[in-house]
């Protein structure tokens, strides 16, 4: 039989130590729900002093702290218990995502007061949505790698007849026929992208990592950019950087990414605005390049920034919001990284890329690969 003085002697050191846990906070309270005891942690979570909260009512608390709807009430002394109560509060910019137990304190047979734990899961949150999030693209993975191909022979062979059909209008001079079969092979383009981009979000195709240089990338989808310029009404201003080094890339993925950054910058000044293409070498990193596309549009919102690489997210009525999810898909493939920052003056994407190693510059080298810088 363990003598009784032992036993308190360690339950008390376990309840000092208990009141000390980081990851639990404890609040307890007397038969008027006052506060009796409260733990360092809550009070660190809602940024107030145990000594100004030590014998005040709970709720006087929950006033202070404008906590609204209350997370428990006095029901709680009458058994109102409770179990995984969740709470949000935002402090300082963080937020804390809170599970509440909440239990009666009895001595023979009265009740005495309640006691409530804090369990602060905002980590396991986090992590809840990270895998939701990867849950998600694995579907659309899965989806797109189902229906992608399906989709793509039939677009094949229609593409094929279109082709064929054009070319007996040609001979029969059916000009204004031809102009139709020109739209649908045009739109059968689009759908063909389109597809493109899904096969591209479920499974990275084979990346062929070549040395290459940066402007000569950029001056190869130039034409493609400036013309869409044209028809917003936007200045396309291109600065080259003839002496960067060769990166290690895949000239095609690479290609995408810019389109889609410079389709995006151009979307985003109705009524015309100037376009900024900059090659830079990168201003922390010896080993990498920078490219910047500068807009003068709209900028972007904080609360949509956090969700331009989602895919499918989208404002705009005929987009697909698979744009930015497959640039940051290739240029993480690549090994590199893509940034944006955006305020009401316009918005500014940055994609980092790490030059070829040594060996592969070499290469270039042998193989001729320079290249005449394009004027602004
Ligand atoms: N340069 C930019 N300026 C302002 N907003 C932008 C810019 N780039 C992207 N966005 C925002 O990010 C969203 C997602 O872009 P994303 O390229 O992924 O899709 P989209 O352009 O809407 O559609 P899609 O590219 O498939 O045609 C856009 O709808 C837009 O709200
Ligand atoms: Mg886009």
């Amino acid at each position: 039989m363990m003598d009784e003085s032992k036993q308190e002697f360690y339950i008390q050191q376990f309840a000092n130590r208990f009141l000390a846990l980081e990851g639990t906070g404890v609040l307890i309270l007397d038969s008027e729900f006052r506060i009796v005891e409260i733990s360092e942690m809550v009070c660190a979570v809602f940024g107030c002093n145990r000594a100004d909260l030590v014998d005040k009512p709970v709720e006087e608390w929950f006033e202070g702290l404008s906590l609204k709807p209350k997370p428990f009430d006095r029901s709680l002394l009458h058994g109102a218990t409770f179990r995984n109560r969740s709470l949000s509060w935002n402090r300082n910019k963080i937020s804390h995502e809170l599970m509440l137990d909440g239990e009666v304190l009895e001595f023979n047979g009265v009740t005495t007061g309640a006691f409530v734990l804090f369990r602060d899961v905002s980590h396991m949150m986090t992590l809840e949505e990270q895998i939701r999030r990867s849950d998600r693209l694995k579907t659309i993975g899965q989806i797109a790698a189902g229906t992608a191909h399906e989709i793509r022979n039939p677009l094949t062979a229609i593409k094929g007849f279109m082709q064929l059909l054009n070319k007996a209008l040609t001979d029969r001079s059916m000009s204004k026929e031809q102009k139709f079969v020109g739209i649908v092979l045009s739109e059968l383009e689009r759908v063909n992208e389109l597809v493109s981009e899904f096969l591209l979000l479920s499974k990275p195709k084979e990346i062929k990592r070549v040395p290459l240089r940066i402007g000569q990338v950029l001056q190869e989808i130039l034409p493609m950019i400036r013309n869409e310029a044209l028809m917003y009404n936007v200045t396309v201003l291109y600065y080259p950087k003839p002496e960067l080094l060769p990166i290690l890339a895949d000239k095609e993925l690479l290609k995408q990414v810019f389109l889609n950054l410079g389709k995006n910058a151009i979307e985003a000044m109705v009524g015309g605005g100037t376009l900024i293409i900059r090659e830079c070498s990168h201003p922390d990193e010896p080993n990498k390049i920078a490219v910047e596309i500068c807009d003068t549009g709209t900028g972007i919102e904080a609360d949509v920034l956090e969700k331009v690489f989602d895919p499918f997210f989208t404002t705009k009525s005929q987009g697909t919001g698979l744009g930015l999810s497959v640039c940051q898909r290739i240029v993480h493939d690549l090994g590199g990284s893509i940034e944006v920052s955006s305020d009401v003056e316009g918005t500014q994407f940055t994609v980092c890329l790490s030059y070829a190693s040594g060996e592969l510059e070499q290469e270039l080298k042998a193989s001729g690969g320079e290249r005449s810088p394009d004027d602004v």
